[in-house]
Parts: C-alpha cells; structure tokens; sequence
C-alpha cells in the first residue's frame, strides 16, 4: 500500500513571549492511501497543530514531513501555498462557505483558481455535487442551505482539485448526530478504493467505527490506538 503522508519524528514548538510551548513532541505518523484515520484528543492537545503541519500550514520545528514521497518540511511560504491548492483540501468546522457564491460556483472557483478552466471546473463541480447527493442544490447560495448540505459542499470543495489528502478538523461539529455520521460517510466514500487519504480530527467517539485507524493525542503526545 503506497504512503501519502509521512510525519518522521516532527516536533513543533510556538515562541510565545519568553516561553516556548511543545504543542507536537517528536512524531511519527503515517496516513496510507484509501484510509481515513482520526485523531482525537482534548481541547489544546495539539490536533490542530498536527493538521497545519500536514496541510503546509505550519513548517516543523523538526523532523520531515513528506507528501507523495516528496519532503515538504522546508518549502518557502509560496511554495507551501502552491502546493496547499493542488494537493491538500480543507475541510473545517464551519463550512467556510462564500457567501455571495451560488453552490456551483463555490466548488468551481477552487479549480479555476488552480488553472482549470471555466467550462472543465464548472463540470467537475456538477459531478462532484451529484456524487454527495446536492445536485437540487447547485444554485442556492449557503444561506439557504441546512448544516449537513453546507459541509458536504465543503467536501465537494476541498476534493475539486484531486487533492493527495483530504483534512478535516472536526468537520461535524455543528452538525446533529445522525448528520455527523452522513458526513462522515460520505468522506468515507470519497477516500476508500481511491489514492487518496483523509484525515479527520474528531471530538466525537460515535465516528471512530467508520475510521481505519485511530490516533489519540494528549500534551503534544501522538499515539496510535487501533
Ligand atoms: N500560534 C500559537 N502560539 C503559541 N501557542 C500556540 C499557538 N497555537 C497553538 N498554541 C498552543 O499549542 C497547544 C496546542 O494547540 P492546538 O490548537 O494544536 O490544540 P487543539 O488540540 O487543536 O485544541 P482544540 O481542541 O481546542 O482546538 C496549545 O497549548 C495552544 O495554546
Ligand atoms: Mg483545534
């Protein structure tokens, strides 16, 4: 099974002050592709850090990161931005949603930002809109859309791209619990069988079933459960 995402003994630090806080101890870390794996743990722990880390948001204190077999841990800020539009899609807490956007054009832009034209971004969006079961929604703007219909526009979204990794920080928070499991599902469906990998963090035990790994974090500290 080929890697996507590889964390070899990453640590990072935040200089607050005079004071340095360990957010993320030295880590390894695997995510495989078609896994969708967790990570969970209390609130401060570190989740968040982990996924800037993996996203390109964060460079490490220390330690390699690769993506796809390529070190990412030292690329120049435009760099990371390059690469965070085509290989990485977000997916976060609130959907995020562009308020003066149609539902179409919310998942398009993405592509067309990444160079895609108009017509083929259009297209793929429609496909992607109808895979997570929004095609009556296509041209209502986010306002009119309930929590669950919001946040699989955000996975259309994130995966408009072919991203290598999908992440997703607590990404049903706001959502009621069978809600939470649709979602949940249907990220599922869009990683499983595929060269992808996603990797949720979650508050929420009810969803670890549908996970093939989970990872809990505590004081900076990663370690595999199952
Ligand atoms: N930019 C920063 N500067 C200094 N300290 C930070 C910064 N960002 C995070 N931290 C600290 O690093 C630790 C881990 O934070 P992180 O946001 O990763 O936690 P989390 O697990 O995502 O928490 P939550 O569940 O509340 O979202 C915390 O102690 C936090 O205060
Ligand atoms: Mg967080």
């Amino acid at each position: 099974m080929s890697t996507i995402l590889k964390f070899e003994a990453v640590a990072k630090n935040y200089k607050s002050g005079p004071d340095t806080v360990h957010a993320l101890h030295a880590t390894d870390f695997e995510a495989n592709q078609g896994e969708l794996i967790a990570i969970v743990g209390p609130s401060g722990s570190g989740k968040s850090t982990f996924l800037s880390l993996a996203g390109a948001l964060l460079s490490p204190s220390s330690g390699k990161i690769f993506l796809n077999g390529k070190d990412i841990s030292g690329l120049s800020k435009k760099e990371q931005t390059a690469l965070r539009l085509r290989e990485i899609g977000f997916i976060f807490q609130a959907a995020h949603l562009v308020p003066y956007l149609k539902v179409k054009d919310q998942v398009s832009f993405s592509a067309e930002r990444a160079g895609t034209s108009k017509e083929k971004a259009g297209k793929k969006a429609l496909e992607l809109l109808h895979e997570l079961g929004l095609d009556s929604r296509s041209k209502f703007y986010p306002k009119d859309l309930s929590g669950g219909e919001k946040q699989r526009v955000a996975i259309a979204r994130a995966l408009i791209n072919s991203p290598a990794i999908i992440l997703a920080d607590e990404p049903t928070a706001s959502l009621d619990s069978e809600r939470s499991r649709e979602v949940v599902e249907l990220l599922r469906k869009e990683v499983e069988g595929t060269e992808r990998a996603a990797i949720m963090v979650t508050h929420d035990e009810r969803m670890l079933d549908l996970c093939d790994h989970v990872y809990r974090i505590e004081d900076g500290q990663l370690r595999k459960d199952r």
